[in-house]
Order: C-alpha cells, then structure tokens, then sequence
C-alpha cells in the first residue's frame, strides 16, 4: 500500500509537467487563472493543505502559512528567488521552503546579455522609430550606439547566473570583474579572467554593471542615488534579478539628467507597475520579467518544484532547500 494522498495546493498556473507528477500521488488543488489569485480566495484554499506550490507573485507570510495549518510541510517556490517567503515564519512553524536553483540560469543569463545588446545598441529604440512610421534612412551618424568589445562589465552577485552571464560577455570579448560576499573559486576567476573588486571599485570601473544579487533587506536600494554617483557617466545598469535591489526613482533621475548612460531592467521595484518617470526615455529598455520565461525553463521550474513537494511529502529530503 502506497502513502495516503496528501492535499496540495498550486497556487498560481504552472506547466502540466509538474501539476501530473504531484497529481500521480496527491490530491491537488491548482489555480488555473493566469492572474495571480486574490489573496482572499488564496487563504481560502490552502486551509489543510500538507504543501503549497508558490509562485513568486505570492506573499508567503505568518498569515497564509497559519490559514494553512499545522500540518503544513512545505512551500515549494517555483522560482529561485524567495524573498517572497517569510523564511523565520517557515523555520518557527518547522515547515520546508524549497526554490529553484539551476534550472533557470541560463535563460536568466541570455536575458541580461539581450538587455546589454539592446541599451548599448540602442536596439529597442531603433525597433520603436520603425514601428512609429518615422522616417528614417542609413547614415553614418544615424543612431550610434557604443560597442561592447574591450568594455568592462561589472557583476553584482557572482552567483550561478553572475557566472553564467561572465561567460557570454567573455564571448563578446568583454573583460569581467565582480562584486560578492565571498570569491569565486580562483580556477573560475582564471576562466573568466575576472577579479573580485569592492562594490566602490566596481560601480566607478564597469562599463556596464549588471546586478545579479538576491533580494533581501541588506540588498534594498543597493544601487540608489550614491551608485549612480559613483558611475561613470557613459556606463549602463543592467537589472535582471530583483526590482528592488535598484531604486527606481533614483534611477530615473540619473537617466534622465545623464548621470549614466542607460539601463536594462527586467524587473521592477512594485512589479507589474514601473516607475512613470522610466516610461518616456529612450535610454532604458524595458522587459517584463521574461528572465526565466522559456517553455523549457518553465517546465523545469515547475518540475523540480514538484520533485521537492513530492520528497518533502514522502519523509525525504528536498532537493533544493532555500539556503536562508
Ligand atoms: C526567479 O526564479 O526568481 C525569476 O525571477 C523568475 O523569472
């Protein structure tokens, strides 16, 4: 006789892979609107429920965990980024966080080189004087834009995908430097060919500085008025990781007096609403969040999340615990 079928709870539209693999052995709840559920419907559905699958549009908190219940074992993000999830509330309720490292790196990485292509290129303004029926014609001073070889690009937060995305730039014959808590280890920097400098060395070297760092309370405004200070006036921003992590505003000033030259972002600080003033520059691309956004990462997303709801709920170990 197999274990009992547990309750679990999908709380956002994540690909058939993973919702047929937590249905093969548990009875499952899943949210099948592509706008993420109202808060009120969400503490309604998880109430019994052994494990929830979270997307990061959901705030995993002492409330929702509490409508849970006791018998909750684990909140499995499907995401790598957890700053969704109240990690003490987990630990004080003994219930399991999980995320999903790995399996998005290199979609993440192609997104942030796009971003690099498309604000020193000036790709999506030239796409926009196309679209807008402008007339234009090719000439030798026609858009310029500045090229990216022999340029420094500066990572902040040289974790799976700082290291992935060192590797494309390296391709492009970029130099690389970084920005971590701790040094890679040193066979990585003789690949890349990169050095680890303070984030003051890096913010007034990079020609282009790209953050890559998770979110958290220490990481809130990283790259803010002081930033923008101390980079050069022809360097660019790249964010792909968390919104917040770049303060928004800040950044809209420094683009539009020519603090710095221009700025990618993926992500945005109250997502999916974007700063107004970022909304009219030419100088700034702006993608919604499409980091992870391939079939094939999304189908492993949801895979692995599934695979460590189903470990939790079997009595074995996660596959990828949250570190914090
Ligand atoms: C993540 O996994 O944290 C990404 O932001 C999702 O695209």
């Amino acid at each position: 006789m197999g274990l009992p079928r547990s309750r679990v709870v999908i709380t956002g539209m994540i690909p058939e892979e993973g919702v047929a693999a937590l249905r093969a052995e548990h009875d499952v709840v899943a949210w099948d609107d592509a706008q993420p559920i109202p808060r009120d419907e969400l503490l309604r559905r998880v109430a019994g429920a052994d494990a929830l699958v979270t997307l990061l549009t959901e705030k995993v908190d002492a409330e929702l965990l509490d409508a849970a219940g006791p018998q909750l074992r684990i909140v499995a993000n499907v995401a790598v980024g957890y700053n969704n999830i109240d990690m003490p509330a987990c630990r004080e309720r003994n219930v399991i966080a999980t995320n999903t490292p790995g399996v998005l790196t290199e979609s993440t990485a192609d997104v942030a080189m796009a971003l690099i292509l498309m604000t020193t290129r000036r790709l999506a303004e030239g796409e926009r004087v196309i679209r807008s029926q402008q007339p234009w014609q090719w000439g030798m001073f026609f858009m310029l834009g500045t090229g990216i070889q022999g340029r420094r690009l500066g990572i902040v937060g040289m974790g799976q995908i700082g290291v992935a995305l060192a590797r494309r730039a390296k391709s492009f014959g970029m130099t690389v430097a970084y920005s971590n808590r701790r040094a890679v280890a040193p066979q990585l920097e003789d690949e890349l060919g990169c050095a680890r400098l303070d984030m003051g060395e890096l913010l007034a070297t990079s020609d282009i500085v790209s953050v890559h760092c998770p979110y958290s309370s220490e990481t809130h405004h990283l790259i803010g008025a002081e930033a923008f200070a101390a980079m050069r006036p022809n360097a660019f921003l790249i964010n792909t990781a968390r919104g917040p992590v770049v303060d928004e505003a800040a950044l809209a000033d420094a683009l539009s007096t020519g603090r710095i030259a221009g700025a990618g972002l993926d992500v945005f600080e109250n997502e999916p609403a974007v700063d107004p003033g970022l909304l009219d520059l030419d100088n700034v691309v702006l993608l919604p969040h499409l980091g992870s956004a391939t079939i094939e990462t999304r189908t492993a997303m949801a895979t692995l999340a599934a695979r460590n709801a189903l470990a939790v709920l079997r009595g074995d170990a996660p596959l990828t615990p949250v570190a914090g």
